[in-house]
């Protein structure tokens, strides 16, 4: 049985077969002609922190699979009140066939995991963000923009930046990322992707330089500058954030026919220009649609995994 808490935790042939997967079942689920994959099963969902995106296509996913989703809310099970997580885990693992959780930190989620008797997928921690990274893949191949890669990110250091680490790690493309002074991404993980990279051809560069990182890049992306469970941080990260955000004047460093992703959601004026997010380089909401293609695609991986 595999949890899905990293990229880490995967080959590159492991993740493009994941993601080819989701494409089929796209393919299929447009042409009306999808199996019930996962047809009886049921996906806990666990929110510690809001989510639109996640929610919608976790529980849309498994509901077009043939199984059921059950939306746990930490405001409304006993987690909340300080039930520890290994015996959360023991009990829903019992009951359902796969566990979805977004939380704070990645520890708790490894600890989850360790408990739960089935699969574990991770929906968020204040260290990574997987399955994005899924749907933001597929939505290069389907643009033709993952061969010979040259992904730039701009912005703050932080779950989104580790997530693409891994990618590029895993995958072996160049990622150039601007982050500024005090807002680095996390050293370990830096450690741990640059030593992944000695293997795989992959290359990571970091700077303080937005427009050094974009210039001849592939695609851009960013995130927001104060992530959940930063919010009292707010203020203070837009000065600290200033000449970093993402506009069209930016993009025009790239490469002709450079592409812009964002995991969404964006703050407009701060790490993103409206003109860009609203524009013809930016495919933020087939990105976002394919959030249900990759993940229904994990999910099936996972279940032919056990
Ligand atoms: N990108 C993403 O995970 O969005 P939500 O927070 O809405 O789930
Ligand atoms: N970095 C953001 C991503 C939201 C999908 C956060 O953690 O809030």
């Amino acid at each position: 049985m595999r949890h899905f808490l990293t990229l880490k935790d995967y080959t590159k042939e492991e993740i493009l077969e994941i993601i080819e997967l989701g494409l089929k079942i796209k393919k299929e689920f447009k042409a009306k002609a999808q199996p019930p994959y996962l047809h009886g099963q049921t996906l806990s969902m666990i929110f510690e922190k809001s989510s639109t995106r996640t929610r919608v296509s976790f529980e849309s996913g498994i509901f077009q699979l043939g199984g059921h989703g059950l939306f746990l809310s930490n405001k409304d099970i006993q987690l909340g009140r300080g039930e520890p997580v290994k015996d959360t885990a023991r009990v829903i693992s019992s009951m359902t066939d796969i566990i979805m959780i977004r939380t704070f930190e990645h520890s708790r989620l490894e600890e989850f995991a360790k408990y739960s008797s089935v699969p574990v997928i991770n929906g968020l921690t204040d260290t990574y963000h997987p399955v994005q990274l899924l749907a933001d893949y597929m939505t290069m191949i389907e643009h033709n923009m993952h061969e010979n890669a040259v992904v730039a990110y701009i912005g703050d250091g932080n779950n989104m930046t580790h997530s693409w680490m891994m990618l590029a790690a895993k995958l072996g493309f160049e990622l150039r990322i601007a982050t500024p002074k005090g807002y680095e991404v996390n050293e370990d993980v830096m450690k741990e992707a640059l030593e992944i990279c000695q293997h795989s051809g992959g290359k990571i560069t970091v700077s303080n330089d937005p427009n050094v990182a974009v210039k001849g890049a592939s695609v851009v992306t960013t995130d927001t500058w104060a992530s959940m469970g930063q919010e009292d941080e707010k203020e203070e990260r837009q000065k600290a954030f200033a000449g970093y955000m993402v506009d069209d004047t930016m993009m025009d460093l790239g490469q002709e026919g450079v592409v812009f992703l964002h995991c969404l959601p964006a703050y407009r004026g701060q790490e993103v220009s409206e003109e860009l997010l609203e524009g013809p380089r930016s495919l933020i909401f087939k990105e976002a649609e394919n959030r249900l293609h990759a993940q229904k695609g994990l999910m099936v991986w996972l279940d032919l995994h056990r």
